[in-house]
């Protein structure tokens, strides 16, 4: 995700601070840098690539920037390739205005052709560009800063965190709306207005948390905030205690937690502007130009291997006939490549080599490929006909949690675009919009570690689950497996009698995923009844829909939703029990032994 950090009251050494504070967000990964000081001017400096490569202009330009107030930014690419004309701040045409922008403001298309119809001309491809240009019009059109800059907030829509400089003026404005934007406190008139407290935990442990709605004023004199009305809110200062070691984790004891605890972000970000309830329609600008396939083949691996078997199910639900392949057993065996048809590699990094040599053998066999995956620019996006990105922001930990969660989200618009206006439409998208709320409830209300409290000294743990469920059965046995070392397996439901329930006795713990009440739902029912006759404990992830409970030792529930939407809250249950077990056995789960979170080699 990018990273934001603006100052005042530093004098010479705003630049520092503001260089300084986004190396702290590097952990956060992006692909791009900027800054913009102001003072009787602005002076703006951005560069594509690492913080150093814009440190080393700025040492090149000869001349440093300098002024009272500045912002900082760093870019993880959502709309337009990694350059130095899409790195933040962007301005106005004038020069006068410079903003830096985490999320994604839907709406920006109809802002830009409205801007342009004015005169306005734009030199990047982001979304963001708008904001400047709205903020310098009603400027131009006589209007006092901050009133202007509500009046430029009311006509965005979308997720934002904005910071905001104008030349000639000494302070910041910054406004957020579903992404992170904290306010630091400091002494001797020094403040601060940052995506993450530890942009500025070098200068002060004083902060004030905004609220979606808030914006706030920081100046030499002080700070405040407001509401979008400009009436003053009263808001607390904080103070924040982490250790040193805890601070690009957000306070978290890891990444993989902070990350499983950002799905709710993530997923905001990836239906950002993609869902239309009015018309009951599912619109991704970047698969405008793809028709639709007579047949989807799948290239993935490990746990993207996993999210390609939930959209097979996906498909074929919508009368698409799909497979999913194992990327390094179709490279390398008579691949089947389908005649008017769409090879679609799934690969978070869009750099694994497996999933390349797929797509490439795809390719030269004459297949329209697609990529779904998170990075803008990555070599999966390069090579393949189409991409479609997942804007999930970066992954830290090895264990993919939040990217399969936006994969699955993904793929439901995936297939919702191509085959779009189906029935049952309206209420997926209904379902969809309520998903990061349902995500966070269970975030908020998970028994886990209840869970693992029971079974930390078992040694081999069972998943199983039908339907778009099996899929998430296997993903909550990589999950355990790769972080606790522990033995694990993903069955679906009906193999078990086929083989697995040999293993199956008092001391294999085993994870029923059982959602909805229909068909799937009591024939898994009735496999859990098989295990729960050999005497293992049963640990049911439930709607409460069926009941399940009854043959249940513990429950793990989820809120009631879509038959698509409900493996996925199951999924994060299956991802916290992971956590949990693996921190109670101390292993080191954000770099697991011998794994790496890019696989480069086949
Ligand atoms: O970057 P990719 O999605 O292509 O990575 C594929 C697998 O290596 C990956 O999903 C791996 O299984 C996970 N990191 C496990 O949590």
């Amino acid at each position: 995700m990018c990273g934001i950090i603006g100052c005042v009251g530093h004098g010479d050494g705003t630049l520092d601070v503001i260089l300084d504070g986004l190396e702290t967000l590097e952990y956060r990964g992006y692909d791009s840098a900027g800054v913009a000081l102001a003072g009787d001017g602005l002076d703006v400096r951005k560069k594509e690539g690492r913080l150093e490569v814009l440190r080393d202009q700025i040492e090149a330009d000869g001349e440093r920037p300098s002024g009272e107030v500045g912002i900082g930014h760093t870019r993880w690419s959502t709309h337009g390739p990694p350059t130095d004309a899409n790195a933040h701040p962007h301005t106005d045409e004038a020069g006068r205005v410079a903003v830096v922008h985490n999320g994604i403001i839907e709406n920006y298309q109809t802002l830009r052709d409205e801007l342009e119809a004015d005169g306005v001309d734009f030199s990047s491809d982001t979304d963001t560009e708008v904001v400047p240009h709205l903020l310098g019009a009603f400027l131009d059109a006589g209007m006092e800063v901050e009133e202007a800059f509500r009046r430029t907030l009311d006509r965005i829509e979308g997720s934002f965190a904005i910071a905001a400089v104008v030349a000639g003026e000494d302070r910041i404005l910054g406004a957020r709306n579903d992404s992170p934007l904290v306010l630091g406190v400091g002494e001797e008139g020094r403040y601060y207005l940052a995506s993450d407290v530890p942009a500025f935990l070098e200068q002060t442990r004083d902060v004030v948390y905004l609220d979606d709605g808030e914006t706030a004023i920081i100046d030499a004199d002080g700070w405040r905030v407001t509401d979008r009305d400009g009436e003053p809110v009263e808001k607390e200062v904080s103070t924040v205690t982490w250790s040193a070691e805890q601070t690009g984790k957000s306070g978290y004891d890891h990444y993989m937690l902070k990350e499983i605890h950002e799905q709710p972000t993530a997923l905001r970000q990836g239906l950002s502007g993609r869902l239309d309830e009015l018309s009951g329609r599912v619109t991704v600008e970047e698969l405008d130009d793809v028709g639709t396939p007579e047949t989807v083949h799948f290239v993935a691996c490990g746990t993207s291997y996993h999210a390609a078997l939930y959209g097979v199910e996906l498909f074929r639900e919508a009368g698409v006939p799909a497979q999913a392949f194992l990327a390094s057993e179709y490279a390398t065996g008579p691949a089947p490549v389908p005649e008017d048809g769409l090879v679609v590699g799934v690969t978070q990094s869009g750099e694994t080599a497996d999933t390349l040599s797929a797509l490439r053998e795809a390719e030269g066999r004459g297949a329209e490929t697609l990529a779904l995956t998170n990075v803008v620019g990555s070599t999966a996006a390069r090579e393949c006909d189409h991409a479609l990105y997942i804007r999930s922001g970066p992954e830290i930990g090895v264990a993919a949690t939040k990217t399969f969660s936006s994969q699955l989200t993904a793929l439901n618009l995936l297939v919702e675009s191509l085959a779009n206006g189906s029935p049952g439409t309206r209420e997926l998208i209904a379902a969809l919009r309520d998903l990061p709320g349902d995500i966070q409830q269970v975030l908020d209300e998970t028994d886990a570690e209840a869970v693992v409290d029971e079974y930390a000294d078992r040694e081999s743990f069972f998943f199983i689950g039908r339907g778009p469920s099996f899929p998430v059965a296997l993903e909550g046995a990589l999950k355990f497996k790769e972080i606790t070392y522990e033995h694990a397996e993903g069955f679906a439901a009906g193999e078990l009698k086929h083989g697995p329930l040999a293993l199956v006795t008092r001391e294999t713990p085993v994870f029923a995923v059982v959602t909805g009440d229909d068909e799937r739902a009591r024939k898994t029912i009735g496999n859990v009844k098989e295990v729960e006759a050999r005497d293992a404990p049963v640990v049911a992830v439930t709607d409460g829909q069926s009941d399940v409970e009854r043959y249940a030792d513990h429950v793990l529930e989820i809120p009631e939703t879509h038959p698509r939407t409900a493996p996925m809250l199951a999924n994060v249950q299956l991802q916290l029990v992971a956590y949990h077990m693996a921190d109670r056995l101390g292993r080191a789960i954000d770099k697991p032994r011998n794994l790496a979170k890019s696989v480069t080699v086949e």
